[in-house]
Formats: C-alpha cells, structure tokens, sequence
C-alpha cells in the first residue's frame, strides 16, 4: 500500500487531468458561394467561413472535433503535423486512418491530444483536392506559465496562403485523372482567402505600431506551389518551422513549401507614412515551367491617418524559378536545443533509400480522355506508384491483423534498380519510367530508429517535391543536390542541432536525409504534399507496430469510426 503522501500526489494529479480542459469544436462542411475575380463559385468550406474556423489549444490539451459533413462530398480532416500519439484513428487520411465521413450528414469525432507540441499548424481535408478550400489553423500555445523561447510579440498574425480556382476542385482533380496528366492551373494566389491582385479584389489588411514586433504564423495551404513571401521594407526573425523551433534565423524572405508552416517575428521599424504590401508569390523549381501568380495584403502603420491615395511599395521578389535563394532558406535553419527536449538519435536500426517522382503507367480502362500512346503520368516511391485501398483502411486492415487484399508489408528498402536518379537521359530510358502499383507499407518495430535518405529523380523533369510524414517530426539531417552518396555526404550530417519538421521540401534533383524514431503505434503515410501528385502514387506508409508496454498500444477505435 503507498504511503499517504504518495496516494495525496496521485489524487491531485488526478484532478490536474480533470481540470484540464478539453476544446471542444463543431466543424459543419458545407457549400458556400464566394465571390473572387468576378466570378461567383461554390466551394466546399467549414462553418460558412473561407478559410475555415481557427483552431487554438495549449500544450497539453485535449482537442474534440465534431465534424459533421452537410456536403455532397466524402469527407475526411487531418490534422496537419499533430503527433497523435496512441490516436492514429483521429489522423484523417482518406482510405489510410478511416474510412470517410459520408455526404449528407454523416459524422465523426476527432480526438487527440496536443501534448509537448507548440508552434503552427494547420488542419484541411485529406481527400481528392478538397483541401483547396477546407482548411484552417491550428496554433498549439505553450502550456499555462511556460512562454515562447522568443522575445513575446507585441501580437500574433495567422496568413494562410492558398490558392484560387474558377472551378470546382473536385472537377479539376476527375478531369486530370481522366487525361492522365497535370491538372489545370488555378488562377490566382490567395492570403487568408483574398487575393489582393486585381483592381476590385479585397486585401487582407495588417495594421502595425511602430516598434512593435508581430509574430507571423505562415502556413502554406497551397495545392501545388513553393512560395516565397515577402514584406515590403520589413525583414523577419525565422524562430520555428511546422511547429518546431529553430534558431532564431534572420533573413528578408520566407520560401515555404505546401504544407510546412514557418513562425517568424517581424519588427515594425520602416518609414510610419508608408504604405507596405506583404505578398506570396510562386518558386517554381521545374525548368519547364512558366506559370508563376503574387497574392498581396496591405502593411500600414497605425499612427498615421491611412491615406487610401498613397500608393504602397511593393517587395522586389526573387525570380519564380530562383532556386538557389529557395535552398539556401531551406538548409539554413537549424533546430534550437532546449533543455529536456530530446535531440537527434545517434544509434539508427533501419536505412532506407527511397527514390521519388513522377513516371508513366499504361492509361487505365476508366481513363477515358488519356492519350494510349503517351501513357498516363504516374508517381512513385522506389518505383511503386501506391494504390489507396478501397474496401477498408490500412489502419483498420492493420487492426484486423493485415488480411489479404488491403496491404501488404515489402515496400523496399532501396530502388528495385539503380540509375543516375538526377540525369536528364533518366526520362528517356524506358527501363526505369515506368512504375509499379500496390498498396506497399513499410513494417517497424515499435522506437525502431529509422533513416531514410529521401532521393529525387529527373524522370519527367526535376523538381523540389514537399515530402510529409505523419504521425512523426523528423530530424532533417542533410540536403544536396544530385544523387546521395554515403562516402561523400554522411560527413555532412548535421547530428548537434538539425531542424526538424513534417515536410522536407527535397532538392529539385537532389536529395534529403531525415531521421526520426518509430514510437507511435499506427499508420502513417508519407507522401509528395503537392496534390497534382498525391492521386497518381507519390506516396508510402509505415505500419509501427505496439509496444511492450500499455501506454504504447494503440487503443480500439472509436464507437462513431466511419465504416466504408
Ligand atoms: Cu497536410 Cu497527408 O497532409
């Protein structure tokens, strides 16, 4: 029997939990019609907002969503870089953690908790395109009387950067996968759902005091584009990245990738009479690309009059294609040791070198508009364009004990042939362009310590791929351009203070190195975070077994899990 004192403790700790508190959001996904570019569209969004509902929570909280979907579409939500630890029901991935929530009323409840997380993220739909238009933020605050490792800001400002199309998404994605090609351009940028561009579109409008620092949560909810944001006349302190914190990192322009998020501290300290756009515009690291698009919103200091006449400065941009400014952002940061935290593991039980990108598959028979010559284009990781399942999820399957027909466990280790990845000759050589289908996991032990060298490939053309994982940060540990190559590059593993995120945005023929230990039972897909190659298999998942322990097992799943 423990002593008093011990039964004392207990108890507190016990009413500690109690008190806690709980967030309980409602999220209803509708129809709404927005106007933009003259042009009225029906987009699908949350609670009539575009952007949806913020979602605020403290480290340590519990966060209950009840989503209800009044939508004629499947739904599910993800909650974007949340851990969930022992909650991957709550994941949302479509056909990979459920099964969706039904149109016309069918509904589910999303719980996790927030615990030792603090930073930005977001939350969007994880199925077809409609993340376009559902999503929103989610800002994890340090618990009650921890503070931020920062300077505290004068304020907070969320800009959610995103992109606009005249159409309904949900037919833009039916009609690329049809023609078995790229899907049609949108048509224009968005900062918290404005574009800001033309002479009738809306601004979104930050007004500053001078001297005051403002803390800029940056999410790029973008379908398909890098972004480079800058402030006209204002540069910024980078102090974290998807929720986790880097050194303080001083630069004058941000380049983001669909799904990261970076927070960075602005000072106020231009000319007070000024006026000031802060604008997004698209990095394109394709050769081939033309297109290239600039959102605006308006910067102007509070003590002066605003002066609608005063024409605002514009920020000089980088070119759309400026590569070399979007890596030296993206290699610069490193992540900020804090006592207690754990840091990089030095001891690594499984490698992985995973090739990735775009290839060519035989049009299938429900392809109806793809040319039989050409081919439809495919994506891949080590060769295996994958496959959503379509009776159950891989999470349920997994529960079931994997049977036949969902998944199944030898995605590989390593490419199934070994070329020059980052050639040019790689897209003419018929050998390697063409990929492989199945639903393909990749089977851990429970805190397995895994390294997996992310390397792209050339084939279809070169490009920086946003690569995410769930249900994990990872340790980026080194970058490059070209192919890995252990004798040369394991030098350059930064294993002191290297950043850590949920989306590495991997060198346009090159390659990433990330790190990250397996200590959440479930299933976790990894995929490109860039829609147009989601749909054709620019993804993989692990499946992380149990651990020895009941607070490593994965719980059953919830009453209201969605059924298929
Ligand atoms: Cu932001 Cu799998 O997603």
């Amino acid at each position: 029997m423990p002593g008093w004192e011990v039964q004392a403790l207990a108890l507190l700790l016990y009413e500690i939990k109690l008190w806690k508190q709980c967030r309980h959001e409602l999220m209803y996904v509708g129809n709404l019609t927005v106007e933009r570019l003259g042009h009225s569209q029906v987009i699908t969004a949350v609670n009539g907002q575009f952007p949806g509902p913020k979602i605020e929570a403290r480290d340590g909280d519990t966060v209950i969503v009840h989503v209800v979907n009044g939508s004629p579409y499947n739904i599910t939500i993800h909650w974007h870089g949340i851990l969930q630890r022992l909650s991957s029901w709550a994941d949302g991935p479509n056909m990979v953690s459920q099964c969706p929530i039904r149109p016309s009323g069918g509904r589910y409840t999303y719980r996790f908790n927030v615990t030792g997380q603090e930073g930005t993220l977001w939350w969007h739909a994880h199925v077809s395109f409609l993340r376009a238009t559902v999503y929103g933020a989610l800002l994890l605050r340090p618990a009650p009387r921890a503070s931020y490792p920062f300077p505290k800001p004068h304020r907070e400002v969320t800009l959610l950067l995103g992109e606009w199309w005249n159409a309904s998404v949900v037919d833009v994605e039916r009609q690329a996968l049809l023609a078995g090609g790229a899907p049609n351009n949108s048509v224009a940028l968005t900062i918290n759902g404005l574009i800001g561009g033309g002479d009738d579109e809306a601004y979104q409008q930050l007004t500053v005091e001078r001297g005051r620092t403002y803390l800029l949560r940056i999410i790029n909810a973008a379908l398909n584009y890098q972004l480079f944001f800058k402030v006209a006349a204002h540069s910024f302190t980078v102090v974290a990245a998807d929720a986790c914190y880097t050194d303080p990192y001083d630069t004058d322009v941000i380049v983001i990738a669909p799904g990261q998020t970076v927070d960075a501290l602005m000072r106020a300290d231009a000319d007070p009479a000024g006026r000031y756009y802060m604008a997004a515009q698209v990095y394109q690291s394709l050769a081939s690309a033309t297109y290239s698009a600039t959102a605006r919103a308006l910067v102007t200091y509070q003590q002066v009059r605003d002066d609608d006449g005063l024409l605002a400065e514009m920020p000089s941009m980088p070119a759309f294609n400026d590569s070399a400014t979007a890596q030296s952002f993206y290699a610069s940061l490193t992540g900020l040791l804090q006592d207690g935290k754990p840091t990089v593991p030095l001891h690594v039980d499984t490698r992985m070198l995973v090739t990735f990108g775009l290839g060519v598959t035989p049009c299938a028979p429900a392809q109806t508009l793809c040319n039989r010559t050409r081919g439809s284009v495919a994506a891949s990781m080590n060769n295996v364009s994958f496959e959503f399942p379509t009776a159950m999820s891989l999470l349920e399957a997994h529960m079931r004990g994997a049977p036949d027909g969902v998944y199944t466990r030898d995605f590989p280790d390593r490419p199934p042939v070994m070329f020059d990845f980052t050639s040019d000759a790689a897209s003419a050589d018929r050998a390697v362009m063409f990929t492989s289908k199945g639903t393909k996991v990749k089977a851990l032990r429970y805190n397995e310590t895994v390294e997996v060298v992310l390397q792209n490939t050339a084939i279809l053309g070169a490009e920086n791929h946003p690569l995410h994982l769930h249900g994990f940060n990872f340790y980026v540990l080194a970058q490059g351009t070209g192919n890995f190559n252990a004798h040369r590059h394991l030098h350059a593993y930064n294993l002191v203070n290297p950043q850590q995120r949920n989306t590495v945005a991997v060198p346009a023929g090159g390659w990433a190195s990330i790190r990250f230990t397996a200590d959440n039972p479930g299933m976790w897909i990894m995929h490109c975070h860039l829609d147009t190659h989601l749909p054709f298999g620019l993804a993989m998942a692990f499946e992380v077994d149990d651990g020895p322990t009941p607070d490593a097992v994965l719980p059953p799943p919830p009453p209201d899990y969605p059924q298929c």
